[in-house]
């Protein structure tokens, strides 16, 4: 006789689990059972790469031999990751033996419990069971999923209302906002990651910079304000404080704002000054890192900032800074005598001085360098050169900003 299975949320923290197998199962199963605090205890007489990554930065317990019966001692639990049916039926049977659920990858009917197919919203977890199919788990969870990307808030609750709602008098009462400084990656939208991207959606007013990639935009609910902070006045800083201030406003009022900048919030982007206005108003913030240009722009030209044999270091530095000016906090001398990549951000306008600054201090002026002009998107440009001649051959080929440099060997790297 079947009958249905009883659904059960383990806690697992301290708790011993025992996995036996080293293989791709295994792999896959141990992640979900250390992200419940599981005290795992690995038995197989070989491992994947990845677990042995686990095992060596002190994850898991390992003991490389086969099963013994006594390996289940003081287990809440036993995951059976072996392709033998013969050697799993022998670790059933002592787990049986014990009252220990054994999960098993080779036999589901034998089993006696199932691991579900899972998606997780903050702290919400739904767990699919289909009925010992695990395709038609993992359908139903897909479709959860996306249902939920779109219904629930960062922080697993239901969505609060949107301002449509709240004027239209549906909303049951004031709600506590909150601001996200979202990455939106360097300009591809689809470089975005997937949380900035659930958070855009959720988002009752979203902020943001010029350099966002505006199809994100294009898909914004009709009904969220958006506010285009390159469009406020006043100088740079004034700029700012105007800007923390409506961040600071709209989530008092009770919005969910979205803080949507360029590359990474904290990437020459500004976004601490943002998080420290916020915790200054005691408004919650959640920070959702991105793609920085700095990395995105060179792989996009076909250059790995690092390289094995090439580059064993690279440096990311601002060049909105003429190298001899006061303000400046960059100290080119140093960065000359260093042999790695060197990427340049807001350095267009200042290069002919930041390159002959590099070249007086002792970089070669034969180092290849290049110049990526809007990096991931459909108007790309590419121009490869040297250090001694990138700032002529820049202006020459009219580049303009929003541009990385990339000093270093790298940029050859991958040339054949
Ligand atoms: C104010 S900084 C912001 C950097 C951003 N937070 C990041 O992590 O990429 C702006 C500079 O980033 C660089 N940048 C941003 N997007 C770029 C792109 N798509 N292509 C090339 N450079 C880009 C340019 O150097 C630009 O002047």
């Amino acid at each position: 006789m079947t009958s249905n299975p009883y659904p059960l949320g383990l806690r697992l923290h301290g708790r011993r689990v025992v996995v036996v197998g080293g293989g791709a199962v295994a792999t896959r199963r141990v992640p979900a059972l250390l992200d419940a605090g599981a005290d795992v205890l690995l038995v197989a007489p070989e491992l994947t790469p990845a677990l042995r990554a686990r095992v060596d930065a002190g994850r898991l317990h390992w003991v490389s031999r086969r099963f013994v019966p006594e390996d289940l001692d003081g287990a809440w639990l036993v995951q059976v990751a072996v392709d033998d049916p013969m050697a799993a039926a022998s670790v059933s049977a002592v787990a049986a033996e014990r009252r220990i659920f054994c999960v098993r990858a080779d036999d589901r009917t034998a089993a006696t419990a199932w691991t579900p197919a899972v998606t997780r919203h903050g702290p919400v977890t739904v767990a699919v069971l289909g009925g010992g199919d695990p395709r038609r788990a993992m359908t139903v969870r897909d479709a959860i999923r996306d249902l939920l990307a779109v219904r629930l808030a960062p922080d697993g609750n239901a969505p609060t209302p949107s301002r449509a709602d709240a004027s239209t008098g549906t909303t049951a009462g004031p709600r506590a906002g909150r601001v996200a400084l979202v990455g939106a990656g360097p300009g591809d939208p689809e470089l975005i990651t997937v949380k900035g991207w659930r958070l855009l959606t959720e988002a009752d007013v979203v902020v943001a910079d010029r350099l966002v990639p505006g199809l994100l935009l294009d898909e914004l609910r009709p009904d969220v304000e958006l506010v285009d902070a390159s469009k406020i006045p006043y100088g740079p800083s004034r700029a700012q404080e105007e800007i923390n201030q409506i961040l600071v406003d709209r989530a008092l009022a009770g919005a969910f704002v979205v803080r949507l900048k360029g590359g990474d919030p904290y990437v020459f982007g500004r976004g601490g000054e943002e998080l420290l206005a916020c915790a200054a108003a005691g408004v919650p913030v959640t920070v959702v890192p991105g793609v920085t240009s700095s990395i995105a722009a060179p792989a996009a030209a076909g250059i790995p900032v690092t390289h094995r044999g090439v580059a064993h270091e690279f440096t990311v530095v601002s060049g909105h800074l003429a190298p001899d000016a006061p303000a400046s906090l960059v100290r080119w001398d140093a960065l000359a005598g260093l042999h790695g990549t060197l990427v340049i951000l807001m350095g267009l306008k200042n290069l002919a001085a930041i390159t002959a600054t590099l070249i007086a201090h002792g970089r070669s002026p034969q180092t290849p360098a290049a110049v990526v002009q809007e990096a991931t998107t459909g108007t790309q440009r590419v121009l490869r050169s040297t250090l001694g001649e990138v700032a002529a051959d820049l202006l020459a080929a009219d580049l303009r900003p929003p541009a990385v440099v990339v000093v270093g060997d790298v940029v050859d790297a991958l040339d054949s």
